[in-house]
């Protein structure tokens, strides 16, 4: 094992290296691979114990024609993402680049295409930042541990026994497999790397030699916190003990932090909740449990009222296509977008106490209040005082909103409140954002 300086934490560089990423808010997750194939989510081999034999046939058949991913890159950027990360390798082994480790790779079956390559350059063409996944499992390669592992598809099958398994080949194999892919493909924004488990974390990956080899190959990336915990745990950076295979970002998964999340010394973490539309990752046909765009919107909102990204995911099917349902959500959510990205972007926690009907975002001197849920008359602006307001619009349309003192309100000299007009119902019932600029 090379002999490591002993890594000095440098809090100046890492908040550059992530402002662009706190500012972004807003992100595409693509789990894509074979498994679209058997259309039951992305571990179908773990869960069913599929052994390879049952899953190669798969390969044999993977073209997928109706794969465009500067339509994926369109959909996204229209929905208002900023970033999007594309599963280069997921647990299966599959590959979606042309590596030389393996045969087991996109460019071999009949596509003939590297999709990781195909990703990269459309998602930048729309102006994206660009990130690629890598799982640090692999249930194709035959140094990875099988029998009694806690994932493997052959994890209950004494016959698989590890004793001929050299696992510091497979990490030789795993380490020039990220070597390649931030060699070969340009400028990467994310390496987003998944996951640690039991006694597989940090150096029992050679977490230090990777991470300084990404680092070198791609200066300005950032990385996740996988290689040291999953969605289980923060890190070390959250522990105030950053080591030096420390995630950039803590990455809680399928839950949005009730709190958000700070370290042990109480400084914000960058954080990216990274979210299923449905309940897969992968494309699972039956999964018709799609969540209502009204809902997703509330999500990224309640994300950055609370300092954090949503990363939210779609999953192609086996003909490279998103599902109509995941488009139509993505549409409906760009639609509010359009009007009201300014309350994300750029933005996050307010200081101000979140107000029993919906939540606020805040950047420098301007609030923005979302509001969820109408109220009998106008809405109090919680948190604020009168003279603080220079102010009040309707983000969606910059009109200017009546801040009314009479009979009314006078009772409560402490709060502000903000007339949205006399119809009971809210501009828009999804979200409606009043834009205040403070004094
Ligand atoms: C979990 C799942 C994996 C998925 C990841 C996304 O680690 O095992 O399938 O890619 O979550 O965060």
């Amino acid at each position: 094992m090379a002999d490591y300086p002993v890594y000095e934490f440098d809090r100046e560089e890492y908040d550059k290296r992530v402002a662009w990423f706190r500012d972004a808010r807003f992100g595409m997750f693509i789990h894509w691979g074979l498994y679209a194939i058997p259309a039951r989510g992305e571990w179908v081999r773990s869960v069913e114990r599929m052994p390879e034999e049952e899953y190669l046939p798969f390969f044999d058949e993977f073209d997928p024609k109706g794969c465009d991913m500067r339509e994926w890159a369109r959909i996204a950027k229209n929905a208002g993402m900023k970033y999007a990360v594309l599963t280069s390798k997921h647990h299966d082994g599959f590959c979606l680049f042309d590596t030389a480790t393996t045969d087991f790779k996109s460019t071999n079956t009949p596509a003939h295409r590297d999709f990781v390559r195909e990703f990269l350059e459309a998602f930048r063409a729309e102006g994206l930042k660009v990130g690629l996944y890598y799982s640090l499992l692999d249930w194709h390669h035959p140094d990875y541990p099988h029998y009694g592992d806690a994932n493997h598809p052959m994890r209950d099958d004494p016959s698989q026994s590890n004793e001929n398994r050299d696992f510091g080949r497979y990490l030789d194999y795993m380490h020039e497999q990220v070597r390649e892919l931030c060699t070969n493909y340009g400028k990467l924004d994310i390496m987003w790397f998944d996951f640690s488990y039991g006694e597989l974390r940090g150096e029992a990956w050679r977490g230090h030699e990777l991470v300084n080899m990404v680092r070198a190959l791609q200066p300005g990336v950032i990385i996740d916190n996988r290689i040291e915990v999953s969605g289980e745990g923060f890190g070390s950076l959250a522990e105030g003990k950053p080591n030096p295979w420390h995630g950039d970002f803590v990455s809680p998964e399928q839950i949005i932090p009730p709190n958000g999340l700070v370290d042990a010394n109480g400084n914000d973490l960058v954080w990216e909740a990274c979210v299923t539309m449905n309940n897969n990752w992968g494309y699972a046909a039956n999964d018709k449990n799609f969540k209502p765009a009204s809902m997703l919107v509330r999500k990224l909102v309640e994300c950055v009222s609370k300092g954090g990204n949503l990363l939210l995911n779609v999953g192609p099917d086996a003909n490279g296509r998103i599902p109509p349902e995941s488009r139509a959500i993505l549409n409906e959510i760009g639609e509010w977008m359009e009007l009201n990205g300014e309350s994300i972007f750029g933005c996050g926690k307010s200081g101000m106490q979140k107000p029993d009907i919906g939540r606020v975002t805040r950047r420098e001197s301007t609030l923005y209040y979302h509001i969820f849920e109408n109220t009998i008359g106008a809405v109090p602006l919680e948190g604020l005082r009168r003279k603080q307001v220079k102010a009040a619009r309707l983000l969606s349309t910059g009109a200017e909103l009546h801040l009314p003192q009479n009979w009314i309100y006078n009772n409560y000299p402490d709060v502000v409140f903000c007339d949205l007009g006399p119809s009971p119902l809210l501009p828009n019932d999804t979200d409606t954002v009043i834009k205040v600029e403070l004094n």
